[in-house]
């Protein structure tokens, strides 16, 4: 019986101590990318100390543009260091200086400036940002402006711009000059940059005016993203159309059964060549789900009306979206 408990227990032991074999080897694997490289992309060399950008900047005149453009931004004025603001300056961003500064003396600078010649420091030793992948980009920007302290960055990961690898900074150049911020109205030339499908459907006949700057892209998008579709702001189609067109709103007693819902399913939400924006002219919109005229309405038409009623549904049918007045005939048929 003993013997039999001694066998089953040390093949119990064997097999525990090839699991645990198994678990050492996990341990030792190599990993994809050492661990270290991965961080310097974002956080620069370890082997390197923040200097301040007074330090860095002290002999260099290359950069002196970028350095007034950036102090006069929102962003360059938390470096002052009294706002209580996390310190924002050109290591914020593009990693630790002090090797890129480490062979410099006051000497050589001197000497330098008597041949005229501006001295270098090493650019190598910075984050390599123009080769950054732009996931790792953005994280650069996400250090600091965290979902909490930007709160319309919370879906930003989830968004079409992220997963498509468009980065913070394709939209906004810090460097372009001291305004970091796109104006809503200048946001179109921005997005036409990317969207030449759109920006040819706003130089369509009909469009709504957003290249004649009466509304902008970003009333209706949000481009850090949202949880709705297609980046909207609002939580349907219908509500990003009402904020602006509140009397299509209903509800009406007689409804356009849901067509009202979707109103892209009647008008192109940039532009068209049709009226109104229209998806297609009439008839043919509406000849799309509707036979023609004359049905077994109760209503008859003389002739004039008959040829009429393969032209323009809505000279008859003007209540389109909706209305609360029943036809003669009592039921909704938008009428008037
Ligand atoms: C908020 C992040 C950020 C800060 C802070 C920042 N930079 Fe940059 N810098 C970038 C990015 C991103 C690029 C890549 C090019 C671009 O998008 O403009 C860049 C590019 C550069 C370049 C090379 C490209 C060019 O425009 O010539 C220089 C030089 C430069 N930065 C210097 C500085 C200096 C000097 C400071 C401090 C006054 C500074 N940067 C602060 C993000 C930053
Ligand atoms: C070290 C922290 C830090 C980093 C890194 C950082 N920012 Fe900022 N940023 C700030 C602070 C602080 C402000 C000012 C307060 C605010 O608007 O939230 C600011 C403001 C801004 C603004 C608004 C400016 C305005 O006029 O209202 C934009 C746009 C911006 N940052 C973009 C970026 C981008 C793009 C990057 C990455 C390339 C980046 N930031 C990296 C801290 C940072
Ligand atoms: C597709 C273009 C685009 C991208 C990508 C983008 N932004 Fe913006 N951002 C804008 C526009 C447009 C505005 C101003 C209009 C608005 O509020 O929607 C803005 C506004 C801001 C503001 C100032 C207003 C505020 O909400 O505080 C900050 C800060 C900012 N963005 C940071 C970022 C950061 C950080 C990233 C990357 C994680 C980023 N943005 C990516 C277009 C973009
Ligand atoms: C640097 C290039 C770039 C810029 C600038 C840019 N976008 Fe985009 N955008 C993209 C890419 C790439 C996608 C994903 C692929 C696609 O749907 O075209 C996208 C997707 C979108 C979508 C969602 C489409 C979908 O199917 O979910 C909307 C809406 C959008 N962008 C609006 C804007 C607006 C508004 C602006 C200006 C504020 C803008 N974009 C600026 C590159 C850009
Ligand atoms: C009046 C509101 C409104 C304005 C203004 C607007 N959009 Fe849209 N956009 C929409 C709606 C609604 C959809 C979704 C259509 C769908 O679901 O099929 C959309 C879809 C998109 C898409 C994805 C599908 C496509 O058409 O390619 C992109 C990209 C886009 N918009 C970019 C832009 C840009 C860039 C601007 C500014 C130049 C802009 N939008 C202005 C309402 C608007
Ligand atoms: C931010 C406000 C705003 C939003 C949101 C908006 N519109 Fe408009 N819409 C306008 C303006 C402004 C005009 C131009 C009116 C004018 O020129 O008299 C217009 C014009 C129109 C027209 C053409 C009217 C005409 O007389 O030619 C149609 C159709 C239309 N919008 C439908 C929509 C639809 C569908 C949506 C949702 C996808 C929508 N609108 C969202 C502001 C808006
Ligand atoms: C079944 C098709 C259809 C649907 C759905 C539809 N529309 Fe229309 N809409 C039209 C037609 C057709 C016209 C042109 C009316 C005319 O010729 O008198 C029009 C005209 C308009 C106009 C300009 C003239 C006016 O009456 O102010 C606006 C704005 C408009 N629609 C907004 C919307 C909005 C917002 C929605 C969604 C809530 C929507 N439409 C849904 C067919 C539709
Ligand atoms: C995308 C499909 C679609 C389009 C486009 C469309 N409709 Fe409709 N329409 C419907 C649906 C669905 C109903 C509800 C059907 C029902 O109740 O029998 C409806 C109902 C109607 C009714 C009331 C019918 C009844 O029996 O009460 C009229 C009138 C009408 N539509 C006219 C039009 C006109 C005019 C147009 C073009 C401007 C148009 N519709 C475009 C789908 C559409
Ligand atoms: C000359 C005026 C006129 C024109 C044009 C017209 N209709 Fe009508 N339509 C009416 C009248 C009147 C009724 C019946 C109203 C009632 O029930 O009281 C009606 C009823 C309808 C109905 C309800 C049908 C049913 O069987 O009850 C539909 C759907 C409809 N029209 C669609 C259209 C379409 C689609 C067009 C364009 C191809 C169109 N109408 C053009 C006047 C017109």
């Amino acid at each position: 019986m003993a013997k039999r408990f001694f066998i089953l227990l040390s093949v119990a032991l064997a097999v525990l101590s090839l699991a645990l074999a198994g678990c050492e080897s996990l341990k030792r694997a190599e990993p994809i990318v050492p661990v270290k490289e991965y961080e310097k992309m974002i956080a620069g060399r370890f082997d390197a100390n923040y200097v301040g950008t007074g330090n860095c900047l002290k002999a260099c005149h290359f950069h002196d543009k970028i350095r007034q453009d950036f102090e006069a931004s929102t962003m360059g004025a938390q470096m002052s260091g009294r706002t209580g603001m996390p310190i924002v300056d050109c290591e914020s961003c593009h990693g630790p200086g002090s090797l890129a500064i480490e062979g410099l003396t006051e000497e050589g600078v001197k000497a330098d400036a008597r041949e005229g010649k501006q001295t270098e420091c090493d650019y190598d030793t910075f984050i390599d940002i123009e080769n950054l992948p732009a996931p790792a980009l953005s994280l650069i920007c996400l250090k600091c402006h965290t979902a909490n302290a930007t709160f319309n960055l919370h879906n930003w990961n989830a968004g079409s711009h992220a997963v498509n690898d468009v980065s913070c900074s394709d939209c906004h150049k810090v460097h372009a000059g001291p305004d970091l911020v796109v104006k809503p109205r200048d946001t179109f030339q921005m997005c036409y940059g990317c969207h030449l499908d759109v920006k040819a459907e706003f130089s369509l006949p009909n469009h709504h005016p957003v290249p004649e700057g009466k509304i902008t892209c970003v009333d209706c998008h949000d481009t850090h993203s949202t949880t709705e579709d297609e980046l909207l702001r609002m939580d349907s189609i219908k509500a990003t159309c009402t904020q602006c067109h509140a009397e299509k709103e209903g509800p009406f007693v007689f409804e356009h059964a849901g067509q009202t819902e979707e109103c892209i399913s009647c008008h192109h939400q940039h532009g068209s060549v049709n009226s109104y924006m229209l998806v297609q002219s009439e008839p043919f919109l509406c000849l799309q789900c509707h036979t023609g005229h004359p049905h077994n309405t109760g209503v008859t038409f003389d002739a004039e009306q008959k040829a009429a009623s393969y032209t323009r549904c809505t000279d008859c049918h003007t209540s389109i979206h909706g209305t609360d007045i029943p036809s003669p005939g009592g039921g909704g048929r938008f009428i008037q």
